[in-house]
Protein backbone atom coordinates (compact mmCIF):
# COMPACT_ATOMS: atom_id res chain seq x y z
CA UNK A 1 0.00 0.00 0.00
CA UNK A 2 2.57 2.56 -0.91
CA UNK A 3 2.54 3.31 -4.62
CA UNK A 4 -0.52 4.64 -6.28
CA UNK A 5 -2.05 2.20 -8.50
CA UNK A 6 -2.09 2.55 -12.50
CA UNK A 7 -5.12 3.84 -14.26
CA UNK A 8 -7.92 1.43 -14.57
CA UNK A 9 -10.01 1.03 -17.91
CA UNK A 10 -12.89 0.91 -15.76
CA UNK A 11 -14.72 4.45 -15.14
CA UNK A 12 -14.36 6.06 -11.94
CA UNK A 13 -18.60 5.11 -11.40
CA UNK A 14 -17.67 1.73 -11.95
CA UNK A 15 -14.73 1.45 -9.56
CA UNK A 16 -17.39 2.61 -7.00
CA UNK A 17 -20.03 0.58 -7.65
CA UNK A 18 -17.36 -2.57 -7.47
CA UNK A 19 -16.15 -1.78 -3.81
CA UNK A 20 -19.16 -0.51 -2.61
CA UNK A 21 -20.83 -4.07 -3.65
CA UNK A 22 -17.66 -5.67 -2.18
CA UNK A 23 -18.47 -3.34 1.16
CA UNK A 24 -21.34 -6.24 2.60
CA UNK A 25 -19.16 -8.24 3.02
CA UNK A 26 -18.23 -6.19 6.48
CA UNK A 27 -21.29 -5.68 7.35
CA UNK A 28 -22.87 -7.48 10.42
CA UNK A 29 -25.88 -9.37 9.99
CA UNK A 30 -28.64 -8.22 12.63
CA UNK A 31 -26.61 -5.10 13.18
CA UNK A 32 -26.67 -1.88 12.81
CA UNK A 33 -23.83 -0.54 10.23
CA UNK A 34 -22.42 3.38 10.07
CA UNK A 35 -23.14 4.71 6.82
CA UNK A 36 -20.76 7.50 5.56
CA UNK A 37 -21.56 10.37 2.90
CA UNK A 38 -20.75 10.60 -0.75
CA UNK A 39 -20.75 9.40 -4.33
CA UNK A 40 -18.92 6.00 -3.41
CA UNK A 41 -20.85 5.76 -0.38
CA UNK A 42 -24.00 5.95 -2.27
CA UNK A 43 -23.29 2.92 -4.36
CA UNK A 44 -22.81 1.16 -0.90
CA UNK A 45 -26.15 1.85 0.26
CA UNK A 46 -27.55 1.05 -3.00
CA UNK A 47 -26.03 -2.52 -2.61
CA UNK A 48 -26.73 -2.84 0.85
CA UNK A 49 -30.76 -2.29 -0.26
CA UNK A 50 -30.38 -6.05 -1.03
CA UNK A 51 -29.61 -6.84 2.73
CA UNK A 52 -31.84 -4.91 4.23
CA UNK A 53 -33.97 -7.22 6.24
CA UNK A 54 -30.61 -9.05 7.45
CA UNK A 55 -29.51 -5.71 9.36
CA UNK A 56 -31.36 -3.90 11.67
CA UNK A 57 -30.86 -0.58 10.00
CA UNK A 58 -27.99 2.41 10.16
CA UNK A 59 -26.49 5.13 12.02
CA UNK A 60 -26.15 8.18 9.31
CA UNK A 61 -23.49 10.90 8.60
CA UNK A 62 -25.51 13.32 6.60
CA UNK A 63 -29.05 14.34 5.51
CA UNK A 64 -28.30 12.82 2.23
CA UNK A 65 -27.29 9.65 3.24
CA UNK A 66 -29.93 9.36 5.13
CA UNK A 67 -32.31 10.41 2.75
CA UNK A 68 -31.19 7.77 0.60
CA UNK A 69 -31.38 4.68 3.41
CA UNK A 70 -34.69 5.70 4.09
CA UNK A 71 -35.88 5.63 0.51
CA UNK A 72 -34.68 2.49 0.34
CA UNK A 73 -36.58 1.20 3.77
CA UNK A 74 -33.75 0.83 5.69
CA UNK A 75 -33.63 1.92 9.54
CA UNK A 76 -32.37 4.87 10.53
CA UNK A 77 -31.03 5.29 14.18
CA UNK A 78 -30.07 8.63 15.84
CA UNK A 79 -26.46 7.98 16.49
CA UNK A 80 -27.54 8.95 20.38
CA UNK A 81 -29.36 5.72 20.48
CA UNK A 82 -26.59 3.69 20.32
CA UNK A 83 -23.41 2.65 22.38
CA UNK A 84 -21.19 1.02 19.61
CA UNK A 85 -21.59 -0.25 16.40
CA UNK A 86 -19.27 -3.10 15.08
CA UNK A 87 -18.37 -1.09 11.22
CA UNK A 88 -18.42 2.26 9.65
CA UNK A 89 -18.01 2.77 5.99
CA UNK A 90 -17.28 5.34 4.03
CA UNK A 91 -15.48 7.08 1.30
CA UNK A 92 -12.47 9.71 1.26
CA UNK A 93 -10.98 11.82 -0.63
CA UNK A 94 -7.19 10.90 0.01
CA UNK A 95 -6.28 8.11 1.80
CA UNK A 96 -2.34 7.04 2.54
CA UNK A 97 -0.73 3.66 2.89
CA UNK A 98 -0.93 3.85 6.47
CA UNK A 99 -5.15 4.27 6.29
CA UNK A 100 -4.31 8.28 7.13
CA UNK A 101 -7.50 10.06 5.23
CA UNK A 102 -8.52 13.79 4.24
CA UNK A 103 -12.40 13.72 3.81
CA UNK A 104 -14.89 16.22 3.82
CA UNK A 105 -15.59 16.85 -0.09
CA UNK A 106 -19.11 16.30 0.72
CA UNK A 107 -19.18 18.49 3.55
CA UNK A 108 -19.97 15.67 6.17
CA UNK A 109 -17.05 15.67 7.81
CA UNK A 110 -18.03 16.34 10.84
CA UNK A 111 -21.08 13.90 11.43
CA UNK A 112 -18.88 11.53 9.48
CA UNK A 113 -16.13 11.69 12.40
CA UNK A 114 -18.75 11.09 14.98
CA UNK A 115 -20.06 8.11 13.73
CA UNK A 116 -16.65 6.66 13.02
CA UNK A 117 -16.58 7.08 16.25
CA UNK A 118 -18.87 4.92 17.54
CA UNK A 119 -17.10 1.89 15.45
CA UNK A 120 -14.75 -0.20 16.27
CA UNK A 121 -13.26 -0.38 12.60
CA UNK A 122 -13.20 1.67 9.74
CA UNK A 123 -13.43 0.67 6.32
CA UNK A 124 -12.57 3.22 3.75
CA UNK A 125 -14.25 2.43 0.26
CA UNK A 126 -12.44 4.24 -3.10
CA UNK A 127 -11.46 4.36 -6.46
CA UNK A 128 -7.88 3.89 -7.03
CA UNK A 129 -7.43 7.76 -7.84
CA UNK A 130 -7.88 8.53 -3.94
CA UNK A 131 -4.70 6.53 -3.28
CA UNK A 132 -1.67 8.92 -2.23
CA UNK A 133 2.13 8.68 -1.02
CA UNK A 134 1.31 11.62 1.37
CA UNK A 135 -1.62 13.46 2.49
CA UNK A 136 -2.04 17.19 1.20
CA UNK A 137 -3.03 17.02 -2.45
CA UNK A 138 -6.74 17.09 -2.15
CA UNK A 139 -7.67 20.63 -0.66
CA UNK A 140 -8.29 20.10 2.99
CA UNK A 141 -11.59 20.73 4.49
CA UNK A 142 -12.31 22.23 7.63
CA UNK A 143 -15.49 23.07 9.20
CA UNK A 144 -15.18 26.43 11.39
CA UNK A 145 -18.21 28.41 13.11
CA UNK A 146 -18.60 31.50 10.39
CA UNK A 147 -17.12 34.00 12.82
CA UNK A 148 -14.15 32.29 13.32
CA UNK A 149 -13.23 31.52 9.65
CA UNK A 150 -10.74 34.63 9.26
CA UNK A 151 -8.68 34.00 11.92
CA UNK A 152 -8.19 30.40 11.32
CA UNK A 153 -7.42 31.23 7.89
CA UNK A 154 -4.40 33.45 8.80
CA UNK A 155 -3.60 30.42 10.92
CA UNK A 156 -3.00 28.33 8.17
CA UNK A 157 -1.43 31.30 5.96
CA UNK A 158 1.16 31.31 8.87
CA UNK A 159 1.47 27.09 8.11
CA UNK A 160 1.99 28.10 4.21
CA UNK A 161 -1.82 26.81 3.39
CA UNK A 162 -4.05 29.03 1.25
CA UNK A 163 -7.80 29.08 2.71
CA UNK A 164 -11.01 29.78 0.74
CA UNK A 165 -14.54 29.62 2.11
CA UNK A 166 -16.70 26.91 0.02
CA UNK A 167 -19.48 28.44 -1.75
CA UNK A 168 -22.83 26.75 -2.60
CA UNK A 169 -24.51 28.87 -5.58
CA UNK A 170 -22.48 32.03 -4.72
CA UNK A 171 -23.09 31.66 -1.16
CA UNK A 172 -20.89 30.28 1.80
CA UNK A 173 -21.86 26.86 1.78
CA UNK A 174 -23.91 25.66 5.09
CA UNK A 175 -23.13 22.60 6.37
CA UNK A 176 -25.94 19.56 7.88
CA UNK A 177 -24.78 21.80 11.28
CA UNK A 178 -25.69 24.81 10.37
CA UNK A 179 -21.57 26.69 9.77
CA UNK A 180 -19.26 26.46 6.90
CA UNK A 181 -16.74 24.70 5.36
CA UNK A 182 -12.95 26.57 4.13
CA UNK A 183 -11.11 24.63 1.83
CA UNK A 184 -7.35 24.94 2.28
CA UNK A 185 -4.59 24.40 -0.38
CA UNK A 186 -0.60 24.20 -0.30
CA UNK A 187 -0.46 22.32 3.26
CA UNK A 188 2.29 19.49 3.96
CA UNK A 189 0.37 16.85 5.95
CA UNK A 190 4.06 15.10 7.06
CA UNK A 191 2.66 14.04 10.79
CA UNK A 192 -1.19 13.68 10.10
CA UNK A 193 -1.86 12.46 14.12
CA UNK A 194 0.21 15.91 15.09
CA UNK A 195 -2.00 17.83 12.52
CA UNK A 196 -5.26 16.56 13.27
CA UNK A 197 -4.28 17.14 17.25
CA UNK A 198 -3.06 20.72 16.98
CA UNK A 199 -5.70 22.03 14.59
CA UNK A 200 -8.37 20.13 16.17
CA UNK A 201 -7.64 22.73 19.02
CA UNK A 202 -7.61 26.06 17.54
CA UNK A 203 -10.67 28.18 18.68
CA UNK A 204 -13.95 27.88 16.16
CA UNK A 205 -12.65 25.06 14.58
CA UNK A 206 -15.48 22.35 14.49
CA UNK A 207 -13.64 19.71 12.33
CA UNK A 208 -10.57 19.42 10.92
CA UNK A 209 -11.02 16.71 7.72
CA UNK A 210 -7.61 14.97 8.38
CA UNK A 211 -9.13 11.28 9.75
CA UNK A 212 -5.52 10.28 11.70
CA UNK A 213 -6.76 9.29 15.07
CA UNK A 214 -9.95 7.24 13.50
CA UNK A 215 -8.29 6.20 10.47
CA UNK A 216 -8.88 3.24 8.41
CA UNK A 217 -8.29 -0.41 9.68
CA UNK A 218 -9.35 -1.72 6.39
CA UNK A 219 -9.55 0.18 2.77
CA UNK A 220 -11.09 -1.77 -0.24
CA UNK A 221 -10.10 0.27 -3.20
CA UNK A 222 -11.25 -0.48 -6.65
CA UNK A 223 -8.50 -0.82 -9.46
CA UNK A 224 -7.94 -2.21 -12.70
CA UNK A 225 -7.40 -5.77 -11.52
CA UNK A 226 -10.59 -5.92 -9.47
CA UNK A 227 -10.70 -4.91 -5.61
CA UNK A 228 -7.78 -4.57 -3.44
CA UNK A 229 -8.32 -4.93 0.25
CA UNK A 230 -5.34 -2.61 2.46
CA UNK A 231 -4.87 -3.65 6.24
C1 LIG B 1 -17.91 13.51 2.38
C2 LIG B 1 -16.69 12.68 2.32
C3 LIG B 1 -16.61 11.66 1.25
O1 LIG B 1 -16.37 10.43 1.82
C4 LIG B 1 -15.49 12.01 0.31
O2 LIG B 1 -15.69 13.34 -0.15
C5 LIG B 1 -15.43 11.06 -0.88
O3 LIG B 1 -16.55 11.25 -1.67
P1 LIG B 1 -16.79 10.46 -3.01
O4 LIG B 1 -17.05 9.04 -2.65
O5 LIG B 1 -17.98 11.15 -3.63
O6 LIG B 1 -15.56 10.60 -3.86
O7 LIG B 1 -15.77 12.81 3.09
O8 LIG B 1 -17.80 14.52 3.35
Amino acid sequence: MTTPASPSPLSQDELKALVGQAALQYVVPGEIVGVGTGSTVNKFIDALGSMKDRIRGAVSSSVASTQRLQALGIPVFDANEVESLSVYIDGADEIDGRGYMVKGGGAALTREKIVAALAQRFVCIADESKLVEALGRFPLPVEVIPMAAQQIARRFAARGGQATLRLKDGQPLVTDNGQHILDVRGLSISDPLAFESEVNQWPGVVTVGVFAHQKAAVCLLGTAGGVRTIH
